[in-house]
């Protein structure tokens, strides 16, 4: 192993091959890994895991990762039943499967929620953690990869340390990390961070050579996740924000070069960051999640001085833009533990910008990001309620009809709820945009319907709002029989558009 990438050299004589140390993981164990939107997650480990599986041996393991990993992690421990519980985020159709058919426990979680559970023990003990690293320094610290994730806490918290050193992962990565673990209450202090690109910590892991018990050399790339082109619908999402983003700098709400953005994951949520790029927005600030490909956009455009996030999220080309010009973007970019790119406490005193994206929105502003026809897991929640919640300003995008027009995102009653009326404030499609700010629950309902629904379904929605308000609770009133009828019609006839009767 090359010595730049292995610095302590105490730490030799754990050199082991995948094989060797996935013998390190046994029967019930609780194994947490680094990796966050397939982003700086062990490969060939797992693959080794899966492969004592696959020769007879009977394995079950819970797994917790920072969010989403790839077909090498989710994907084959899925495929072999080696994962029974899984927690906080995926994307991986194997494993998204075996949610839905009710082979693995899955919760979904805020993901702030996640490195304190790990640290209070309520997850119970991690027996294993494995990291992906660029390299091991000379203390025997861990420098991460392309994420951050949950790392920190999986590498304080567990019993045994496997490192994956991947030497397809650029050594530039170095110096980009800034690791910050808080303490316990009652001896939590304020986190410092006053400024998105403020560091406050290590630029590396802090582990120490004794509890790492084995070191593997890999070079398996990331599979990483396609993005969708920037189309007609999602260009027409991002001018209607940067138009209501020129307003509120006009109406003096906020300044100039904005507040901090944080953009979701998503095809969408990075075509509407892509829209700034042609935008009259300077020296913008990013206090996200993922640093998706349109974020390198505005890095080289000069639009955007720094982003903090807990990992690059880039597709197969944003890859490869990435590593030839990592030192550019390390030195415009911070991953931080998700702890503290997501944290309550920092997005509300930063006044983060959130713009996250809904599978469907109802007339009163409730949110649905995750349950597709309210019981059909997609990915999860991710990030986008710790800064929701908290944001400056909270806003949510959907193209206004799915499913080639037979759905439509707008609904009378969502049929799952994640984020709650309270919490979002804004909702924008390709039609238009709703701003719910002082809105009461009806005033609210007829600025979605109006604003945002597509043109087949407003009548539709009106009626609905309409018949419901005939009723005697007018607060946020409902049909209750009736308000979930849209995804029944959808399910039984495949569109949400009524049957029309043929004239006579
Ligand atoms: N009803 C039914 N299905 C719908 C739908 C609706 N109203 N809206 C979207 N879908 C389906 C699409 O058809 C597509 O299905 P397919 O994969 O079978 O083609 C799928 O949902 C994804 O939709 P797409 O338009 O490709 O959206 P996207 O890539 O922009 O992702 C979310 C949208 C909501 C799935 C994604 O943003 C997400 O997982 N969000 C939750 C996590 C999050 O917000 N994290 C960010 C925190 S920083």
């Amino acid at each position: 192993m090359e010595k730049e990438r292995l610095r302590c050299p105490a730490l030799e004589a754990k050199i082991a091959t995948a094989e060797e140390a996935a013998l390190f993981i046994k029967d019930g164990d609780t194994v947490a890994t680094s990796g966050f939107t397939p982003s700086g997650y062990p490969k060939a480990v797992p693959l080794a895991l899966a492969e004592r599986v696959k020769n007879g041996e009977k394995i079950e393991i819970t797994l917790i990762t920072g969010a989403s990993v790839g077909s090498e992690l989710d994907g084959i421990l899925a495929e072999t039943g080696i994962v029974k519980r899984r927690f906080p985020y995926q994307t991986n159709n194997s494993m998204r499967k075996a949610i839905n058919k009710g082979d693995i426990q899955y919760a979904d979680m805020h993901l702030s929620h996640v490195p304190q559970f790990i640290d209070y023990g309520f997850f119970g003990k991690i027996d294993v953690a494995i990291i992906e690293a660029i390299a091991i320094t000379e203390e025997g610290h861990i420098i991460p990869s392309t994420s951050v994730g949950v790392s920190p806490q999986a590498v304080a918290n567990a019993e045994k340390v496997i490192v994956e050193i991947n030497t397809s992962q650029s050594l530039a990565l170095e110096g980009v990390h800034d690791i910050y673990m808080t303490k316990k209450p009652p001896f939590r202090e304020p986190i410092p961070i006053v400024h998105s690109g403020d560091r406050i910590g290590t630029p590396y892991i802090v582990c120490g050579s004794d509890k790492i018990v084995a070191i593997v050399e890999t070079d398996i790339t990331d599979k990483v996740r396609p993005l969708g082109a920037v189309d007609e619908d999602s260009k027409k999402i991002s001018e209607h924000i940067i138009k209501f983003f020129e307003a509120e700098v006009e109406a003096g709400r906020l300044p100039e070069n904005l507040l901090p953005l944080q953009s979701g994951v998503g095809s969408v949520a990075n075509a509407v960051l892509a829209g700034l790029v042609d935008s009259k927005f300077e020296d913008l600030t990013c206090y996200t999640e993922v640093i998706q490909d349109s974020m390198f956009d505005l890095i080289d455009a000069g639009k955007v001085t720094v982003a903090s996030g807990t990992s690059f999220t880039p597709s197969e080309e944003g890859l490869v833009r990435l590593n030839e010009n990592m030192e550019k973007y390390v030195k415009h970019c911070v991953l931080r533990p998700m702890e503290i790119s997501n944290h309550p406490e920092v997005a509300r005193r930063l006044g983060v910008l959130a713009l996250n994206t809904a599978i469907e929105i109802d007339i009163y502003g409730h949110v649905n990001s995750t349950n597709i026809m309210g019981s059909r897991m997609m990915n999860g929640l991710g990030g986008s309620g710790d800064f929701t919640r908290n944001a400056y300003i909270s806003i949510f995008t959907t193209v206004s009809t799915a499913k080639n027009g037979d759905i439509s995102s707008i609904v009378p009653k969502v049929s799952h709820c994640d984020h709650t009326e309270h919490d979002v404030q804004v909702v924008v499609s390709e039609i238009g945009l709703a701003d719910l700010r002082g809105l009461s629950p009806r005033e609210r309902a007829r600025a979605i319907i109006e604003n945002c629904a597509h043109p087949d379904y407003r009548p539709m929605l009106l009626d609905y709002l309409e018949r419901a308000e005939q009723t005697p609770f007018k607060h946020e009133p409902h049909l209750l029989d009736e308000a979930l009828s849209w995804h029944a019609r959808f399910l039984a006839t495949g569109t949400m558009k009524p049957k029309v009767e043929k004239q006579a």
